[in-house]
């Protein structure tokens, strides 16, 4: 049990919130939280759920996201160690607002509303960062709205394979190694519609597809697919 309070203060040390907290309240805060494993792809927390606890992401990985009545996904966010989740339903009380679900074998702290609310209550800096974490993803999720709103999924897709392009082997062009199920729910369509694109690109010479993984050969013309340059 000692060698568990001693690891969850290592973690806690590292987290952004821990600097806000006094003396007393960093003791509060560690005794509060409960470390928690999850395989890879268990769900932990599912939209509409009761839900009265927040976590911090120790190790590993989650993803966030809005399932469709289809059983599609879309994806709202990927998030990895030192970041929260959970402060919705902790602070307004209400069910879950999305499905978060373990990306790797991942291990949360969690906290209870009745030990992090008295915590926020007291200091504001505490609160003030929480509320941070809020904005923040607010701001992110209105340029989803409207990238949905206003760029067709061509558009979206172009964008994304351009933010999630990652440098090539050795004089290989930049590449993409997310499947096509993964980038359609990044950008709300479906997995044929995307197919459809790439196929296209392929056959336009903007893309290739090599070891599984998407390279963009023509960066000039993603760019023009993507609104980033006027076209000629
Ligand atoms: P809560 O609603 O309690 O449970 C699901 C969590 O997913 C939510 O709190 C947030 O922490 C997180 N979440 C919901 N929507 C988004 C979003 N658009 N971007 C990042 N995280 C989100």
């Amino acid at each position: 049990m000692a060698e568990t309070r001693r690891d969850v203060e290592e973690a806690l040390r590292g987290s952004f919130l821990f600097p806000l907290l006094d003396p007393d309240e960093r003791a509060r805060f560690i005794a509060a939280a409960h470390p928690r494993t999850w395989r890879a792809g268990a769900a932990i927390c599912t939209l509409g759920d009761p839900g009265s606890s927040m976590m911090l992401v120790r190790t590993g990985q989650v993803r966030v996201s809005h399932p469709s009545p289809e059983g599609r996904s879309f994806l709202l966010a990927e998030l990895g160690p030192g970041a929260v989740f959970g402060e919705i339903a902790l602070l307004d009380g209400g069910p879950r607002s999305a499905d978060v679900t373990a990306v790797v074998e991942t291990t949360l702290l969690v906290f209870e509303r009745r030990d992090f609310v008295p915590l926020l209550q007291h200091n504001w800096r505490l609160a003030e960062a929480v509320l941070k974490v809020v904005c923040e993803r607010l701001r992110v999720a209105d340029t989803h709205i409207a990238d949905l709103a206003f760029s067709d999924l061509p558009e979206r897709l172009a964008k994304t394979l351009i933010a999630r392009a990652q440098t090539g082997p050795r004089g290989r062009p930049a590449r993409v190694s997310d499947t096509q199920g993964a980038l359609a729910a990044m950008i709300g369509g479906s997995r044929e519609a995307v197919n459809r694109a790439l196929r296209k690109w392929q056959r336009d010479g903007v893309i290739a597809v090599a070891d599984g993984r998407i390279e963009l050969v023509d960066p000039e013309a993603m760019a023009r697919l993507a609104g980033a340059v006027e076209e000629d």
